[in-house]
């Protein structure tokens, strides 16, 4: 690892030559990587367009970066560690050698069900081996996977289907959760009586819950790979990709209704998430990385998957939940297999340590040596419980800030490199130029400031589009300020320099590290028959970050308890559970402009309890509705 950032005074010294001249900074970092051929430009971009374009004629396969190019000298080492739900389960290890044979074998499996480069797949699995090897089967194939969370519904799942036209999904019988068995065969059934495009369905068993399979259209995994092997495993070599050609899309949600499919290219997201990998967590050979997230999220797709195994790591994988069978979990795994590297988000160790220090006290948690935090602003005493019980004051905190549209961590401490400051994701990686806006489009310059975060220069792991829809993605992410990608998050820059992230400044969530559109929740919670209008901010929650607060606008007729449930049932069906609000209050109106535009400002003060700053209401249509929500948000709080 030959681009590891070892001191303060080369991290400086990397930064300043990533500014100066980005062309000659990562073509010397993708050096370090495999390619089938060359690029001729490191890098041609316009942020108008946007056009962006890494390593443009480069030919690679980001499998034999992750797989093929470690068997010489890592081939018995393992690749991915993996720990069942169930700790009475056995676990399993796929060394390098092994899962490259996996995923050969399953890249034969989708080229005779007809997957062809650029063809798009859906992956709904649970956290299991196969997950790691359906996704890496795709790249090797090149095709383009889109790996659909297992929480959210069959709606969400047919839209994404839909919107990528995928020809294939691949999923399981049903995958278990903590003493939940999720029934995924059968929401994917669902799901696809609206999807024309998907011609085959495959089908791996995990839970053996009874589920029907459709002639000629589902198959098992294991009767495909058992053809294979009768056909005597030939080998599967690597597909020639552009560096520019489509890696895969992940959903993600906006300020609008539907979710975008951001999109990402082989070869900038690939040498971004090794540099990444290698660097924020300062992985060393031999090191067993535990990362916490779930493959359906970006977290789980750069940091279990892609960086790690680019660079020759152990990457530790887990099925199940932090508190099953009790919230001990995490630890027992940390000591079973002597983890060096944790990363995991804020809203997990909240949880845990709302379950007190008797479930870390008589753990070993000494192999522990670096600790990660993802997916949203660290609260403080959430920092030092983990920096004090679990990383008994030795271990670097490195909070990583970044998005799914990033590919990888921009803004983020280095461990041991690095200062480290509770609430600070602290200062940009190498290659990355932030820069904090104001209202009127200005840059904000100097320390001790606030505004809107921003990206004024390309990095390799950048989106490059939204899938279907380029137009969007201009929109959203390169409009707001000209010349300059927009992240949607409030920032504040300290005396020192350091970045300290305040949250979202669009109407978008983030609950438990999820992003959650209020839109998108106010469109599902409109579909119920006896809703009227609604309207969703967030809140502060002691354990999800922030919960999901709904205004609600009913018919008069309702039982108000049998509504709220019906509401919830309705959200669970549209998105799924992870978008259920917390609170549902009734109200007769929403405080609106003269012009009809919901004043979410007032709705939010009053979520938060918050009435001391409600602001100028003289302006709305109705000033006394107010009072009436105060009055029942009141109700709710005493109930
Ligand atoms: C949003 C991106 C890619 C990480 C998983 C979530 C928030 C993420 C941090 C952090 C403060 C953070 C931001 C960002 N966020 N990490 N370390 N500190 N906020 O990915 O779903 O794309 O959400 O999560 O608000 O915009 P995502």
């Amino acid at each position: 690892m030959s681009f590891q950032i070892k001191t303060f005074e080369e991290y400086q010294d990397a930064y300043q030559r990533s500014v100066k001249d980005p062309e000659q900074f990562w073509g010397e970092i993708a050096d370090n990587f495999f390619w089938k051929r060359k690029w001729t430009n490191v890098l041609s971009w316009n942020f108008k367009e946007p056009d962006i374009k890494w390593f443009e004629g480069g030919k690679v396969n980001i499998t034999e970066n992750c797989l093929d190019r470690h068997i010489y000298q890592y081939g018995d080492k393992p690749a991915i560690i993996w720990e069942p739900n169930d700790p009475t389960e056995a676990h399993r290890i796929l060394s390098y050698k092994q899962l490259l044979n996996k995923v050969e074998q399953f890249s034969t499996v989708l080229k005779n069900n007809n997957i062809r480069k650029g063809d798009r797949v859906c992956i709904y699995l649970p956290m299991v081996p196969e997950l790691v090897i359906a996704v890496l089967a795709c790249a090797r194939i090149g095709a383009i996977h889109s790996v659909v969370f297992g929480g959210f519904s069959a709606q969400s799942i047919a839209d994404r289907i839909n919107d990528a036209t995928c020809k294939l999904v691949i999923t399981a019988d049903g995958g278990f959760r903590g003493t939940k068995v999720l029934e995924l065969k059968s929401i994917v059934d669902d799901a696809l009586m609206q999807c024309q495009s998907v011609e085959k369905v495959i089908v791996l068993t995990r839970s053996r819950t009874p589920i029907a399979m459709l002639k000629g259209r589902d198959v098992w995994w294991e009767d495909e790979i058992n053809k294979v092997e009768t056909q005597g495993n030939p080998p599967c070599p690597a597909e020639e990709m552009d560096a520019e050609d489509t890696l895969f899309i992940l959903y993600t949600s906006g300020s609008t209704g539907k979710p975008k499919g951001v999109v990402h290219t082989t070869g900038g997201y690939m040498v971004y998430t090794g540099y990444t990998f290698a660097n924020t967590f300062q992985y060393a050979p031999g090191d067993v990385y535990f990362c916490t997230a779930d493959i359906g999220w970006i977290t789980g797709h750069s940091y279990i998957v892609y960086g790690p195994l680019s660079q020759g790591a152990t990457s530790l994988m887990f099925e199940g939940v932090p508190t099953f069978p009790d919230a001990g979990r995490f630890w027992d795994i940390v000591e079973k297999y002597k983890v060096n590297i944790l990363y995991t988000a804020p809203t997990a160790i909240r949880s845990l340590m709302a379950f007190g220090d008797s479930f870390v006290e008589g753990k070993d948690l000494s192999s522990l040596r670096v600790l990660g935090s993802v997916g949203e602003p660290i609260n403080e005493e959430a920092w030092n419980w983990y920096n004090e019980k679990i990383g008994k004051g030795k271990c670097p905190i490195v909070d990583t800030w970044w998005q799914t549209e990033n590919g990888g961590h921009l803004i983020t401490s280095i461990a041991g490199v690095t200062p480290q400051l509770p609430g600070y994701a602290l200062l940009p990686l190498p290659g990355v130029q932030p820069c904090l806006m104001d209202e009127n489009g200005n840059e904000i310059e100097g320390n001790d400031v606030s505004g809107n975060l921003c990206i004024k220069f390309p990095w390799p792991g950048m989106l490059r589009t939204t899938w279907g829809d380029h137009e969007r993605c201009k929109q959203t992410y390169f409009s707001t300020y000209a010349d300059k990608y927009f992240t949607g998050d409030g920032c504040y820059r300290s005396p020192e320099g350091y970045y300290r992230i305040t949250g979202r400044v669009d109407d978008v969530l983030n609950v438990s590290g999820h992003r959650i559109g209020t839109a998108e929740v106010e469109n599902a919670i409109n579909m119920h028959s006896d809703v009227v209008e609604s309207a969703i901010v967030g809140y502060p929650h002691a354990v999800k970050g922030q919960g999901i607060y709904a205004y609600v606008i009913a018919h008069h007729h309702i039982d108000a308890e049998k509504t709220r449930q019906d509401i919830l049932q309705t959200v669970t069906r549209i998105i799924g559970a992870i978008a259920k609000p917390d609170i549902i209050q009734f109200v007769d109106e929403l405080p609106k402009t003269r012009s009809g535009k919901i004043m979410r400002r007032i709705l939010r003060k009053v979520a938060e309890d918050d009435l001391s700053s409600l602001g100028d209401t003289s302006t709305l249509q109705d000033p006394s509705v107010v009072d009436a929500i105060i009055q029942g948000a009141e109700k709710i709080r005493q109930a």
